[in-house]
Protein backbone atom coordinates (compact mmCIF):
# COMPACT_ATOMS: atom_id res chain seq x y z
CA UNK A 1 0.00 0.00 0.00
CA UNK A 2 1.35 3.59 -0.73
CA UNK A 3 1.46 6.15 1.66
CA UNK A 4 0.87 9.67 1.31
CA UNK A 5 0.55 12.83 3.71
CA UNK A 6 -2.38 13.76 1.27
CA UNK A 7 -4.48 12.07 -1.09
CA UNK A 8 -6.87 14.72 -3.20
CA UNK A 9 -9.44 12.65 -5.46
CA UNK A 10 -10.23 15.09 -8.12
CA UNK A 11 -7.74 16.81 -10.69
CA UNK A 12 -10.15 19.96 -11.75
CA UNK A 13 -9.13 23.48 -10.13
CA UNK A 14 -9.53 22.67 -6.79
CA UNK A 15 -7.87 19.27 -7.00
CA UNK A 16 -5.13 20.17 -8.46
CA UNK A 17 -4.57 23.46 -6.94
CA UNK A 18 -4.54 21.54 -3.39
CA UNK A 19 -2.47 18.94 -4.92
CA UNK A 20 0.09 21.97 -5.60
CA UNK A 21 0.13 23.80 -2.74
CA UNK A 22 0.25 20.84 -0.52
CA UNK A 23 3.32 19.92 -2.28
CA UNK A 24 4.76 23.11 -2.05
CA UNK A 25 4.29 22.88 1.75
CA UNK A 26 6.50 20.01 2.02
CA UNK A 27 3.39 17.23 2.24
CA UNK A 28 3.83 14.27 0.15
CA UNK A 29 0.49 14.32 -1.96
CA UNK A 30 -1.43 12.11 -4.59
CA UNK A 31 -4.20 13.27 -6.96
CA UNK A 32 -6.44 10.88 -8.08
CA UNK A 33 -8.15 11.62 -11.12
CA UNK A 34 -10.86 9.67 -13.97
CA UNK A 35 -11.19 12.18 -16.79
CA UNK A 36 -10.61 10.64 -20.12
CA UNK A 37 -9.93 13.02 -23.23
CA UNK A 38 -10.95 11.93 -26.35
CA UNK A 39 -7.96 9.83 -26.98
CA UNK A 40 -8.61 7.91 -23.80
CA UNK A 41 -5.81 9.32 -22.03
CA UNK A 42 -6.11 11.40 -18.59
CA UNK A 43 -6.64 14.65 -18.87
CA UNK A 44 -6.69 16.75 -15.99
CA UNK A 45 -8.32 20.06 -14.74
CA UNK A 46 -11.42 18.51 -14.50
CA UNK A 47 -14.70 20.30 -15.75
CA UNK A 48 -13.10 23.69 -16.00
CA UNK A 49 -10.24 21.97 -18.40
CA UNK A 50 -12.35 20.32 -20.31
CA UNK A 51 -15.36 21.36 -21.04
CA UNK A 52 -16.22 24.42 -19.01
CA UNK A 53 -14.16 27.83 -18.34
CA UNK A 54 -11.24 26.97 -20.86
CA UNK A 55 -13.02 25.90 -24.01
CA UNK A 56 -15.85 28.27 -23.68
CA UNK A 57 -13.81 31.36 -23.27
CA UNK A 58 -11.73 29.83 -26.24
CA UNK A 59 -15.39 29.75 -28.39
CA UNK A 60 -16.25 33.03 -26.55
CA UNK A 61 -13.48 34.31 -28.38
CA UNK A 62 -12.96 33.29 -31.57
CA UNK A 63 -16.64 34.04 -31.85
CA UNK A 64 -16.43 37.54 -30.98
CA UNK A 65 -13.47 38.11 -33.02
CA UNK A 66 -15.74 36.75 -36.07
CA UNK A 67 -18.57 39.11 -35.20
CA UNK A 68 -16.39 42.21 -34.63
CA UNK A 69 -15.10 41.55 -38.37
CA UNK A 70 -18.41 40.94 -39.98
CA UNK A 71 -19.87 43.76 -37.77
CA UNK A 72 -17.97 46.15 -36.61
CA UNK A 73 -14.50 46.47 -38.39
CA UNK A 74 -15.90 48.55 -40.99
CA UNK A 75 -16.52 51.56 -38.63
CA UNK A 76 -12.93 51.55 -37.68
CA UNK A 77 -12.28 51.85 -41.61
CA UNK A 78 -11.11 48.08 -41.86
CA UNK A 79 -12.98 46.62 -44.58
CA UNK A 80 -12.94 42.87 -44.33
CA UNK A 81 -13.90 40.72 -47.89
CA UNK A 82 -15.06 37.28 -48.61
CA UNK A 83 -15.15 37.24 -44.96
CA UNK A 84 -16.16 32.82 -43.87
CA UNK A 85 -16.21 31.16 -40.74
CA UNK A 86 -14.19 27.66 -40.89
CA UNK A 87 -15.43 26.12 -37.62
CA UNK A 88 -13.84 23.47 -38.27
CA UNK A 89 -10.65 25.39 -37.51
CA UNK A 90 -12.33 27.46 -34.76
CA UNK A 91 -13.06 23.86 -33.03
CA UNK A 92 -9.13 22.68 -33.61
CA UNK A 93 -7.80 25.40 -31.73
CA UNK A 94 -10.54 25.29 -28.77
CA UNK A 95 -9.32 21.42 -28.45
CA UNK A 96 -5.53 22.68 -28.73
CA UNK A 97 -6.11 25.48 -25.83
CA UNK A 98 -7.61 23.05 -23.69
CA UNK A 99 -4.58 20.35 -24.85
CA UNK A 100 -1.96 22.92 -23.33
CA UNK A 101 -4.30 23.53 -20.08
CA UNK A 102 -4.26 19.68 -19.81
CA UNK A 103 -0.62 19.78 -20.50
CA UNK A 104 0.49 22.41 -18.16
CA UNK A 105 -1.30 20.48 -14.79
CA UNK A 106 0.47 17.51 -16.15
CA UNK A 107 4.05 19.81 -16.31
CA UNK A 108 3.23 21.23 -12.49
CA UNK A 109 2.88 17.75 -11.01
CA UNK A 110 5.84 16.86 -12.43
CA UNK A 111 7.26 19.99 -11.40
CA UNK A 112 5.91 19.60 -7.58
CA UNK A 113 6.57 15.80 -7.76
CA UNK A 114 2.86 15.32 -7.26
CA UNK A 115 1.75 11.60 -7.52
CA UNK A 116 -0.92 10.82 -10.65
CA UNK A 117 -3.57 7.74 -10.77
CA UNK A 118 -5.77 8.10 -13.56
CA UNK A 119 -9.17 6.17 -12.10
CA UNK A 120 -12.01 6.57 -9.94
CA UNK A 121 -10.80 7.31 -6.69
CA UNK A 122 -13.50 5.14 -3.26
CA UNK A 123 -13.32 5.32 -0.22
CA UNK A 124 -12.53 1.76 1.88
CA UNK A 125 -11.94 4.15 5.37
CA UNK A 126 -12.18 7.47 5.84
CA UNK A 127 -7.64 7.25 5.48
CA UNK A 128 -8.06 4.85 2.75
CA UNK A 129 -8.71 4.96 -0.85
CA UNK A 130 -8.96 2.89 -4.07
CA UNK A 131 -8.14 3.44 -7.12
CA UNK A 132 -7.65 0.77 -9.95
CA UNK A 133 -5.70 -2.15 -8.05
CA UNK A 134 -4.03 -0.19 -5.83
CA UNK A 135 -4.76 0.99 -2.39
CA UNK A 136 -3.69 4.73 -1.37
CA UNK A 137 -3.02 5.27 2.27
CA UNK A 138 -3.63 8.91 3.27
CA UNK A 139 -3.01 11.35 6.62
CA UNK A 140 -5.34 13.43 4.66
CA UNK A 141 -7.77 13.46 2.18
CA UNK A 142 -9.58 16.20 -0.43
CA UNK A 143 -11.98 15.50 -2.10
CA UNK A 144 -12.72 17.54 -5.00
CA UNK A 145 -15.17 15.82 -7.18
CA UNK A 146 -16.69 18.59 -8.99
CA UNK A 147 -20.56 18.63 -10.41
CA UNK A 148 -21.90 17.31 -13.22
CA UNK A 149 -25.35 19.49 -15.26
CA UNK A 150 -28.62 18.75 -14.00
CA UNK A 151 -30.94 17.06 -17.17
CA UNK A 152 -34.32 18.12 -17.64
CA UNK A 153 -36.52 15.80 -16.28
CA UNK A 154 -37.92 13.89 -19.77
CA UNK A 155 -35.22 15.25 -21.70
CA UNK A 156 -32.16 13.39 -21.12
CA UNK A 157 -28.55 14.68 -22.78
CA UNK A 158 -27.72 12.52 -25.81
CA UNK A 159 -24.74 15.36 -27.17
CA UNK A 160 -26.35 15.21 -29.81
CA UNK A 161 -29.92 16.84 -30.01
CA UNK A 162 -29.92 17.73 -26.65
CA UNK A 163 -27.14 19.20 -25.60
CA UNK A 164 -25.30 19.67 -22.32
CA UNK A 165 -22.11 21.85 -21.75
CA UNK A 166 -19.95 18.67 -23.27
CA UNK A 167 -21.72 18.64 -26.55
CA UNK A 168 -22.66 22.29 -26.92
CA UNK A 169 -19.44 23.11 -27.13
CA UNK A 170 -18.63 20.63 -29.53
CA UNK A 171 -20.80 20.98 -32.29
CA UNK A 172 -19.91 20.25 -35.97
CA UNK A 173 -22.13 22.59 -37.14
CA UNK A 174 -24.02 26.12 -36.78
CA UNK A 175 -27.26 24.63 -35.86
CA UNK A 176 -30.07 26.83 -37.72
CA UNK A 177 -31.99 27.26 -34.66
CA UNK A 178 -30.54 26.92 -30.68
CA UNK A 179 -33.13 26.34 -28.29
CA UNK A 180 -31.68 27.15 -24.44
CA UNK A 181 -32.87 26.14 -21.50
CA UNK A 182 -31.96 28.37 -19.02
CA UNK A 183 -30.76 31.73 -19.05
CA UNK A 184 -28.19 31.37 -16.71
CA UNK A 185 -24.35 32.39 -16.87
CA UNK A 186 -24.04 28.93 -19.39
CA UNK A 187 -27.09 30.07 -21.22
CA UNK A 188 -25.93 33.31 -22.11
CA UNK A 189 -22.17 32.76 -22.84
CA UNK A 190 -22.54 29.66 -25.05
CA UNK A 191 -25.94 30.87 -26.58
CA UNK A 192 -23.58 33.98 -27.08
CA UNK A 193 -21.23 32.04 -29.06
CA UNK A 194 -23.80 30.19 -31.43
CA UNK A 195 -25.70 33.58 -32.03
CA UNK A 196 -22.47 35.33 -33.21
CA UNK A 197 -21.45 32.24 -35.58
CA UNK A 198 -25.26 32.79 -36.92
CA UNK A 199 -27.60 30.45 -34.76
CA UNK A 200 -31.05 32.09 -33.99
CA UNK A 201 -30.64 31.76 -30.71
CA UNK A 202 -33.99 31.62 -27.96
CA UNK A 203 -33.58 30.92 -24.67
CA UNK A 204 -35.96 29.97 -21.87
CA UNK A 205 -36.31 30.52 -18.62
CA UNK A 206 -38.14 29.68 -15.44
CA UNK A 207 -37.65 32.67 -13.36
CA UNK A 208 -39.94 35.81 -14.31
CA UNK A 209 -36.79 38.34 -13.75
CA UNK A 210 -33.85 38.13 -15.85
CA UNK A 211 -30.47 37.35 -13.94
CA UNK A 212 -31.41 37.53 -10.56
CA UNK A 213 -27.85 36.61 -9.21
CA UNK A 214 -26.67 40.23 -10.53
CA UNK A 215 -27.03 43.28 -9.17
CA UNK A 216 -30.47 44.91 -10.86
CA UNK A 217 -29.48 47.73 -12.50
CA UNK A 218 -26.72 45.38 -14.27
CA UNK A 219 -29.13 43.14 -14.92
CA UNK A 220 -32.20 45.78 -16.61
CA UNK A 221 -28.85 47.16 -18.76
CA UNK A 222 -27.87 43.68 -19.62
CA UNK A 223 -31.28 42.16 -20.88
CA UNK A 224 -31.76 45.08 -23.53
CA UNK A 225 -28.16 44.74 -24.74
CA UNK A 226 -28.56 41.04 -25.24
CA UNK A 227 -31.80 41.45 -26.98
CA UNK A 228 -30.39 44.27 -29.34
CA UNK A 229 -27.75 41.55 -30.10
CA UNK A 230 -30.14 39.13 -31.25
CA UNK A 231 -30.62 37.14 -28.28
CA UNK A 232 -34.01 36.11 -27.53
CA UNK A 233 -35.06 35.57 -23.92
CA UNK A 234 -38.18 34.79 -22.96
CA UNK A 235 -38.51 35.05 -19.06
CA UNK A 236 -41.29 32.90 -16.87
CA UNK A 237 -41.61 29.71 -18.76
CA UNK A 238 -42.64 26.31 -17.74
CA UNK A 239 -41.29 23.86 -20.13
CA UNK A 240 -44.23 20.77 -20.21
CA UNK A 241 -42.49 18.73 -22.87
CA UNK A 242 -39.41 17.69 -24.86
CA UNK A 243 -39.63 15.61 -27.97
CA UNK A 244 -36.71 15.27 -29.71
CA UNK A 245 -36.66 12.86 -32.86
CA UNK A 246 -34.67 14.42 -36.21
CA UNK A 247 -35.24 18.11 -34.26
CA UNK A 248 -36.07 18.91 -31.02
CA UNK A 249 -39.94 20.63 -30.19
CA UNK A 250 -40.06 22.42 -26.81
CA UNK A 251 -43.63 22.49 -25.31
CA UNK A 252 -44.01 25.02 -22.73
CA UNK A 253 -46.27 27.47 -21.13
CA UNK A 254 -45.66 31.23 -21.41
CA UNK A 255 -45.30 34.02 -19.11
CA UNK A 256 -48.92 34.78 -20.18
CA UNK A 257 -50.07 31.09 -19.76
CA UNK A 258 -50.39 30.53 -23.63
CA UNK A 259 -48.97 27.34 -25.15
CA UNK A 260 -46.01 27.70 -26.90
CA UNK A 261 -43.83 25.72 -29.41
CA UNK A 262 -40.18 25.40 -30.03
CA UNK A 263 -39.14 23.90 -32.41
CA UNK A 264 -34.91 23.91 -33.16
CA UNK A 265 -32.37 21.80 -34.64
CA UNK A 266 -30.33 21.25 -31.22
CA UNK A 267 -31.42 22.40 -27.67
CA UNK A 268 -28.90 23.22 -24.84
CA UNK A 269 -30.50 22.17 -21.19
CA UNK A 270 -28.23 24.74 -18.66
CA UNK A 271 -30.42 24.45 -15.67
CA UNK A 272 -27.66 24.55 -13.35
CA UNK A 273 -25.15 21.79 -12.15
CA UNK A 274 -25.21 19.08 -9.74
CA UNK A 275 -22.43 18.14 -6.91
CA UNK A 276 -21.02 14.80 -8.18
CA UNK A 277 -20.43 12.11 -5.48
CA UNK A 278 -21.05 9.58 -7.26
CA UNK A 279 -18.79 6.46 -7.30
CA UNK A 280 -16.68 7.67 -3.97
CA UNK A 281 -18.42 5.03 -1.41
CA UNK A 282 -19.08 8.03 0.56
CA UNK A 283 -22.18 6.33 2.66
CA UNK A 284 -20.15 3.26 3.47
CA UNK A 285 -17.34 5.70 5.47
CA UNK A 286 -20.57 8.01 7.05
CA UNK A 287 -19.57 10.75 4.36
CA UNK A 288 -22.12 12.86 5.29
CA UNK A 289 -24.27 14.57 2.23
CA UNK A 290 -26.93 16.66 2.58
CA UNK A 291 -30.15 16.64 0.89
CA UNK A 292 -29.45 18.17 -2.45
CA UNK A 293 -26.18 16.35 -2.44
CA UNK A 294 -23.47 18.18 -1.43
CA UNK A 295 -20.79 17.04 0.62
CA UNK A 296 -21.70 18.56 4.37
CA UNK A 297 -18.80 21.23 5.29
CA UNK A 298 -18.07 23.50 8.11
CA UNK A 299 -16.72 26.89 6.87
CA UNK A 300 -13.10 25.48 6.65
CA UNK A 301 -14.32 22.55 4.10
CA UNK A 302 -13.94 20.15 7.04
CA UNK A 303 -16.22 17.29 6.80
CA UNK A 304 -17.99 15.00 8.85
CA UNK A 305 -14.85 13.02 8.73
CA UNK A 306 -11.74 13.38 10.74
CA UNK A 307 -8.81 14.63 8.51
CA UNK A 308 -11.28 14.05 5.31
CA UNK A 309 -11.57 17.97 3.45
CA UNK A 310 -13.90 18.25 1.01
CA UNK A 311 -13.70 21.82 -1.31
CA UNK A 312 -15.25 23.16 -4.85
CA UNK A 313 -18.37 22.25 -6.58
CA UNK A 314 -18.93 19.22 -4.62
CA UNK A 315 -19.99 21.54 -1.61
CA UNK A 316 -21.91 24.62 -0.86
CA UNK A 317 -21.03 27.95 -2.53
CA UNK A 318 -21.32 29.39 -5.92
CA UNK A 319 -19.77 26.59 -8.25
CA UNK A 320 -16.34 28.63 -9.87
CA UNK A 321 -13.38 27.57 -10.67
CA UNK A 322 -10.97 30.37 -8.66
CA UNK A 323 -13.82 29.38 -5.48
CA UNK A 324 -12.75 25.91 -5.65
CA UNK A 325 -8.86 26.91 -6.39
CA UNK A 326 -9.40 29.29 -3.23
CA UNK A 327 -10.54 26.23 -1.00
CA UNK A 328 -8.01 24.15 -2.04
CA UNK A 329 -5.28 25.86 -0.80
CA UNK A 330 -7.23 27.17 2.50
CA UNK A 331 -7.45 23.38 3.38
CA UNK A 332 -3.86 22.64 1.94
CA UNK A 333 -2.16 25.25 4.43
CA UNK A 334 -4.67 24.33 6.55
CA UNK A 335 -3.12 20.61 6.74
CA UNK A 336 0.19 22.45 6.86
CA UNK A 337 -0.48 24.00 10.09
CA UNK A 338 -1.48 27.16 8.90
CA UNK A 339 -4.39 29.60 9.50
CA UNK A 340 -5.51 30.92 6.38
CA UNK A 341 -8.82 32.31 5.81
CA UNK A 342 -10.84 32.73 2.89
CA UNK A 343 -14.12 35.27 2.75
CA UNK A 344 -16.78 33.85 0.38
CA UNK A 345 -18.03 37.15 -0.02
CA UNK A 346 -15.15 38.52 -1.84
CA UNK A 347 -15.22 35.64 -4.75
CA UNK A 348 -15.92 37.62 -8.03
CA UNK A 349 -18.17 36.57 -10.38
CA UNK A 350 -17.85 36.96 -14.16
CA UNK A 351 -20.09 36.36 -16.84
CA UNK A 352 -18.11 36.52 -20.22
CA UNK A 353 -20.82 37.58 -22.58
CA UNK A 354 -20.11 40.88 -24.72
CA UNK A 355 -19.94 43.51 -22.75
CA UNK A 356 -18.53 41.18 -19.65
CA UNK A 357 -20.31 40.90 -16.52
CA UNK A 358 -18.68 41.35 -13.07
CA UNK A 359 -19.42 42.15 -9.38
CA UNK A 360 -18.07 41.01 -6.06
CA UNK A 361 -20.18 41.71 -2.68
CA UNK A 362 -23.42 42.38 -2.56
CA UNK A 363 -26.04 44.02 -4.65
CA UNK A 364 -28.21 46.70 -4.25
CA UNK A 365 -31.17 44.07 -3.27
CA UNK A 366 -29.70 42.33 -0.85
CA UNK A 367 -28.65 45.72 0.62
CA UNK A 368 -31.94 46.53 0.65
CA UNK A 369 -33.31 43.16 2.06
CA UNK A 370 -30.66 42.92 4.98
CA UNK A 371 -31.56 46.58 6.12
CA UNK A 372 -27.98 47.89 5.38
CA UNK A 373 -27.75 52.12 4.92
CA UNK A 374 -25.62 52.35 1.86
CA UNK A 375 -25.06 54.73 -1.24
CA UNK A 376 -24.11 54.27 -4.63
CA UNK A 377 -22.06 55.74 -7.07
CA UNK A 378 -22.35 54.84 -10.89
CA UNK A 379 -20.81 55.97 -13.75
CA UNK A 380 -21.70 54.66 -17.50
CA UNK A 381 -19.04 53.76 -20.21
CA UNK A 382 -20.57 55.62 -22.44
CA UNK A 383 -18.65 58.79 -20.81
CA UNK A 384 -15.29 56.68 -20.48
CA UNK A 385 -12.84 57.89 -23.18
CA UNK A 386 -11.01 54.75 -23.69
CA UNK A 387 -14.19 52.99 -24.12
CA UNK A 388 -15.17 55.06 -26.63
CA UNK A 389 -11.89 54.60 -28.21
CA UNK A 390 -12.48 51.29 -28.23
CA UNK A 391 -15.93 51.36 -29.68
CA UNK A 392 -17.66 49.56 -26.76
CA UNK A 393 -19.83 51.99 -24.64
CA UNK A 394 -22.33 50.20 -23.24
CA UNK A 395 -22.63 49.56 -19.85
CA UNK A 396 -21.88 50.55 -16.59
CA UNK A 397 -20.07 50.20 -12.77
CA UNK A 398 -21.62 50.70 -9.87
CA UNK A 399 -20.52 50.69 -6.62
CA UNK A 400 -21.83 50.20 -3.36
CA UNK A 401 -20.50 51.60 -0.12
CA UNK A 402 -21.76 51.72 3.81
CA UNK A 403 -23.52 55.22 4.01
CA UNK A 404 -21.94 55.57 7.11
CA UNK A 405 -18.15 54.51 6.79
CA UNK A 406 -17.32 54.25 3.26
CA UNK A 407 -16.78 50.87 3.29
CA UNK A 408 -17.08 49.30 -0.17
CA UNK A 409 -20.10 46.77 0.11
CA UNK A 410 -20.36 45.65 -3.39
CA UNK A 411 -19.48 46.67 -7.25
CA UNK A 412 -20.80 45.66 -10.08
CA UNK A 413 -19.75 46.26 -13.98
CA UNK A 414 -21.10 45.67 -17.07
CA UNK A 415 -18.27 46.84 -19.99
CA UNK A 416 -15.49 45.72 -21.59
CA UNK A 417 -13.23 43.81 -20.20
CA UNK A 418 -15.32 43.94 -17.11
CA UNK A 419 -13.93 40.60 -15.83
CA UNK A 420 -10.13 42.34 -15.85
CA UNK A 421 -12.15 45.73 -13.83
CA UNK A 422 -13.18 43.45 -11.20
CA UNK A 423 -9.34 42.76 -9.92
CA UNK A 424 -9.54 46.23 -8.26
CA UNK A 425 -12.48 46.48 -6.27
CA UNK A 426 -11.84 42.48 -4.67
CA UNK A 427 -8.26 44.09 -3.86
CA UNK A 428 -10.04 46.84 -2.46
CA UNK A 429 -12.79 45.23 -0.59
CA UNK A 430 -10.08 42.41 1.00
CA UNK A 431 -8.28 45.71 2.42
CA UNK A 432 -11.57 47.30 3.53
CA UNK A 433 -11.09 50.15 1.53
CA UNK A 434 -13.70 53.00 1.57
CA UNK A 435 -15.27 54.63 -1.72
CA UNK A 436 -13.19 57.20 -1.47
CA UNK A 437 -9.76 55.44 -1.02
CA UNK A 438 -10.49 54.31 -4.80
CA UNK A 439 -11.33 57.30 -5.98
CA UNK A 440 -8.45 59.16 -4.63
CA UNK A 441 -6.24 56.60 -6.34
CA UNK A 442 -4.77 57.88 -9.60
CA UNK A 443 -5.59 55.84 -12.57
CA UNK A 444 -4.35 55.69 -15.93
CA UNK A 445 -5.75 58.00 -18.89
CA UNK A 446 -7.45 56.69 -20.94
CA UNK A 447 -8.12 53.81 -19.13
CA UNK A 448 -11.75 51.95 -18.09
CA UNK A 449 -10.02 51.57 -14.94
CA UNK A 450 -10.93 55.13 -14.53
CA UNK A 451 -14.71 54.32 -14.66
CA UNK A 452 -14.57 52.25 -11.38
CA UNK A 453 -12.48 55.68 -9.70
CA UNK A 454 -15.14 57.93 -11.40
CA UNK A 455 -18.08 55.34 -9.83
CA UNK A 456 -16.52 55.68 -6.51
CA UNK A 457 -16.68 59.45 -6.49
CA UNK A 458 -19.84 59.12 -7.67
CA UNK A 459 -21.00 57.63 -4.12
CA UNK A 460 -19.97 61.05 -2.97
CA UNK A 461 -21.68 62.77 -5.72
CA UNK A 462 -18.57 64.01 -7.33
CA UNK A 463 -17.58 61.98 -10.32
CA UNK A 464 -15.30 64.03 -12.43
CA UNK A 465 -16.73 62.81 -16.09
CA UNK A 466 -20.55 62.78 -15.86
P1 LIG B 1 -14.34 19.82 -11.45
O1 LIG B 1 -13.69 20.80 -12.31
O2 LIG B 1 -15.69 19.31 -11.83
O3 LIG B 1 -13.34 18.61 -11.32
C1 LIG B 1 -13.65 17.43 -10.65
C2 LIG B 1 -12.78 16.32 -11.20
O4 LIG B 1 -12.94 15.19 -10.36
C3 LIG B 1 -13.16 15.86 -12.59
O5 LIG B 1 -12.02 15.70 -13.38
C4 LIG B 1 -13.85 14.53 -12.37
O6 LIG B 1 -13.69 13.63 -13.44
C5 LIG B 1 -13.08 14.03 -11.16
N1 LIG B 1 -13.77 13.02 -10.35
C6 LIG B 1 -15.04 13.04 -9.91
N2 LIG B 1 -15.27 11.96 -9.11
C7 LIG B 1 -14.11 11.26 -9.06
C8 LIG B 1 -13.71 10.09 -8.40
N3 LIG B 1 -14.52 9.42 -7.60
N4 LIG B 1 -12.43 9.67 -8.60
C9 LIG B 1 -11.56 10.34 -9.40
N5 LIG B 1 -11.90 11.47 -10.04
C10 LIG B 1 -13.16 11.93 -9.86
N6 LIG B 1 -16.07 28.80 -13.50
C11 LIG B 1 -15.36 29.93 -13.47
O7 LIG B 1 -14.88 30.33 -12.40
N7 LIG B 1 -15.13 30.67 -14.61
C12 LIG B 1 -15.65 30.28 -15.80
O8 LIG B 1 -15.44 30.96 -16.81
C13 LIG B 1 -16.42 29.10 -15.85
N8 LIG B 1 -16.94 28.68 -17.03
C14 LIG B 1 -17.66 27.50 -17.05
C15 LIG B 1 -18.22 27.12 -18.26
C16 LIG B 1 -18.95 25.95 -18.33
C17 LIG B 1 -19.56 25.52 -19.64
C18 LIG B 1 -19.11 25.14 -17.16
C19 LIG B 1 -19.86 23.85 -17.22
C20 LIG B 1 -18.56 25.53 -15.96
C21 LIG B 1 -17.84 26.72 -15.89
N9 LIG B 1 -17.30 27.18 -14.69
C22 LIG B 1 -16.60 28.36 -14.65
C23 LIG B 1 -17.45 26.41 -13.44
C24 LIG B 1 -16.16 25.61 -13.16
O9 LIG B 1 -15.93 24.76 -14.26
C25 LIG B 1 -16.32 24.80 -11.88
O10 LIG B 1 -16.71 25.65 -10.83
C26 LIG B 1 -15.01 24.13 -11.53
O11 LIG B 1 -14.60 23.26 -12.54
C27 LIG B 1 -15.13 23.37 -10.22
O12 LIG B 1 -13.91 22.79 -9.93
P2 LIG B 1 -13.81 21.45 -9.08
O13 LIG B 1 -12.34 21.18 -8.94
O14 LIG B 1 -14.61 21.58 -7.84
O15 LIG B 1 -14.52 20.33 -9.95
P1 LIG C 1 -27.13 28.75 -13.58
O1 LIG C 1 -27.50 28.42 -12.19
O2 LIG C 1 -26.21 29.86 -13.83
O3 LIG C 1 -28.46 29.07 -14.41
C1 LIG C 1 -29.48 28.14 -14.55
C2 LIG C 1 -30.73 28.87 -15.00
O4 LIG C 1 -31.69 27.90 -15.38
C3 LIG C 1 -31.35 29.71 -13.89
O5 LIG C 1 -31.62 30.99 -14.35
C4 LIG C 1 -32.61 28.93 -13.52
O6 LIG C 1 -33.65 29.74 -13.06
C5 LIG C 1 -32.95 28.28 -14.84
N1 LIG C 1 -33.78 27.08 -14.74
C6 LIG C 1 -33.67 26.09 -13.83
N2 LIG C 1 -34.60 25.14 -14.08
C7 LIG C 1 -35.28 25.53 -15.19
C8 LIG C 1 -36.34 24.97 -15.95
N3 LIG C 1 -36.89 23.81 -15.62
N4 LIG C 1 -36.79 25.66 -17.02
C9 LIG C 1 -36.24 26.84 -17.38
N5 LIG C 1 -35.23 27.42 -16.69
C10 LIG C 1 -34.75 26.77 -15.61
O7 LIG C 1 -26.61 27.39 -14.19
P2 LIG C 1 -25.82 27.07 -15.54
O8 LIG C 1 -25.94 28.16 -16.51
O9 LIG C 1 -26.24 25.69 -15.90
O10 LIG C 1 -24.32 27.04 -15.04
C11 LIG C 1 -23.96 26.20 -13.95
C12 LIG C 1 -22.92 26.85 -13.13
O11 LIG C 1 -21.66 26.79 -13.77
C13 LIG C 1 -23.14 28.35 -12.89
O12 LIG C 1 -24.04 28.58 -11.86
C14 LIG C 1 -21.77 28.80 -12.54
O13 LIG C 1 -21.54 28.55 -11.19
C15 LIG C 1 -20.89 27.91 -13.40
N6 LIG C 1 -20.47 28.65 -14.59
C16 LIG C 1 -19.69 29.75 -14.42
C17 LIG C 1 -19.29 30.50 -15.48
C18 LIG C 1 -18.47 31.71 -15.25
O14 LIG C 1 -17.99 31.88 -14.14
N7 LIG C 1 -18.28 32.57 -16.24
C19 LIG C 1 -19.65 30.14 -16.86
C20 LIG C 1 -20.51 28.97 -16.93
C21 LIG C 1 -20.88 28.27 -15.83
Amino acid sequence: MKAFDVVVIGGGPGGYIAAIRAAQLGLSTACIDEWKGADGKPALGGTCTNVGCIPSKALLQSSENYEQAGRHFAEHGVKVKGLELDLAQMMRRKDKVVKSNNDGIVYLFRKNKIAFFHGRGSFVKPNEIRVGEETLQAKHVIVATGSKPRALPGAQFDEKLILSNTGALALGEVPKRLGVIGAGIIGLETGSVWRRLGAEVTILEALPAFLGIADEAIAKEAAKVFARQGLKIEMGVKINSVENHKNVKVQYTASDTSSKTLECERLMVSIGRMPNTEGLNAAAVGLKIDERGFIVVDEDCRTSLEKVWAIGDVVRGPMLAHKAEEEGVVVAERIAGQKPHLDLNTIPSVIYTSPEIAWVGKSEQQLKAEGVEYRAGMFPFSANARARALGDTSGLVKVLAHAKTDEILGVHIMGPYAGELIAEAVVAMEFRASAEDIGMICHAHPSLAEALKDAALGVDQRSLNI
